[in-house]
């Protein structure tokens, strides 16, 4: 079972694509332990970003994440974290797959909608660096679990 930290950036909440994005997720089968609609610090940015610390993008990336609010997910389920990236699409918008939310809803790179952890470790960090233990609730289960996913 992996985690994901996914973003709803704040172009997805002015453009009125928010419930369209989550949506996708939650059909997909991913579990949702938690969620809230949040202004990003700067810190908490230059946290999340800390990896694009030298890119030249580094501090167009952080007035962006910081512009306005975002919804901030965590997901769970079984290879969530490549579900979820593949639900997403490629970084550069124009190269995302019709049928991804980039590939059906963006054109640049600079207004991708959506972040999606890269990794497990990735994953259980973002999620730790967004969410208080009280707002996680991981232990909840759905009627419908055994039919999205084998029980281990
Ligand atoms: P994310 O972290 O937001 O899910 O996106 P990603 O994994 O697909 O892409 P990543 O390489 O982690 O880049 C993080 C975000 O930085 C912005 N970016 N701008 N060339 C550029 O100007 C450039 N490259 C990356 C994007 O907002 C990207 O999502
Ligand atoms: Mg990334």
């Amino acid at each position: 079972m992996e985690r994901t930290l996914i973003i709803v950036k704040p172009d997805g909440v002015q453009r009125g694509l928010a419930g369209e994005i989550i949506k996708r997720f939650e059909q997909r089968g991913l579990k949702i332990i938690g969620m809230k609609f949040m202004l990003v610090s700067r810190e908490l940015a230059e946290k999340h970003y800390a990896i694009h610390r030298e890119r030249d993008f580094f501090p167009k990336l952080v007035n962006y994440i910081t512009s306005s609010p975002v919804i901030a997910l965590a997901l769970e389920g079984p290879n969530a974290i490549l579900a979820a990236r593949t639900t997403i699409g490629k970084t550069k918008p124009f190269e995302a797959e019709a049928g991804s939310i980039r590939g059906d809803f963006a054109l640049e790179v600079d207004y991708n909608l959506v972040h999606g952890s890269d990794s497990p470790e990735n994953g259980l960090a973002e999620v730790a660096n967004f969410f208080s233990e009280a707002e996680l609730f991981p232990g909840w289960s759905r009627n419908v679990d055994p039919w999205i996913a084998v029980q281990r």
